[in-house]
């Protein structure tokens, strides 16, 4: 997937649920819900061994949902990732070695930034959409229209730290193209099987983005 084919997703539907998988057994009945409640987006983070399996069984699966490998903090981590069949590539930080790999293999890379250093970092290896992470401590969407001005070319993705209570904040600023967080589908919800409760946040979090979306 190009970066752009990316971005015209993003477009129709903001919301990116971040999911660290505990459990394989969960990845079907979560991304049956989600599906269901209208999300487009599901990212699967490096955060343990089970990332590269869930990605694949999600592949397989064909659901839906454009599937993204989160926590990419390793070049091993993004060919695992690729090969299991992930979409897009998000960090917390930023990597040049992976940046680079992943301009080679076409596949979008979102890397983590939180200052002015770490965007011009990006933008000197060309990238333009950048995930502002930990958003809520970091800034929160002050931060965002207060770089709007100077980067007014640069796209973010806010993550960390974002609920239902701030999700308004974010979802009517023109350079945010897309938001992640844990909130839509969270661990101690899917530990539970809880699938109804994450069903209700998802539909939830859509008609607050579906209401504020560029009303900037
Ligand atoms: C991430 O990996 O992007 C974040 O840990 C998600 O942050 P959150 O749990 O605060 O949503």
């Amino acid at each position: 997937m190009k970066m752009e084919q990316l971005l015209l997703k993003l477009k129709q539907s903001l919301l990116i649920p971040v999911v660290a998988v505990d459990n394989l057994e969960s990845v079907i009945p979560l991304a049956q819900i989600l599906e269901k409640a209208g999300i487009k987006f599901l990212e699967i983070t490096y955060r343990n061994e089970n990332a590269g399996k869930a990605l694949q069984i999600l592949k397989e699966q064909h659901f839906d949902l454009t599937l993204g490998a989160g926590t990419i903090r390793t070049l091993d981590q993004a060919k695992d990732a690729i090969e299991n069949g992930a979409q897009f590539m998000v960090s917390p930080g930023f990597n040049r070695e992976i940046i680079q790999y992943c301009h080679q293999q076409d596949i979008p890379f979102i890397p983590g930034v939180d200052s002015t250093l770490s965007i011009e970092l990006a933008v000197a290896e060309g990238l333009r959409t950048l995930k502002f992470f930990p958003a809520g401590i970091s800034g929160g969407s002050k931060w965002l229209k207060a770089v709007k001005g100077p980067y007014f070319d640069i796209k973010f993705i806010p993550t960390g730290g974002i609920s239902i209570e701030n999700l308004g904040d974010y979802a009517s600023l023109s350079n945010v193209v897309g938001i992640g967080g844990s909130f839509l589908a969270p661990k101690s919800l899917i530990n539970q099987k809880d699938w109804d409760q994450i069903f209700t946040i998802c539909v939830e979090a859509l008609s607050i983005v579906n209401k504020l979306k560029n009303k900037e």
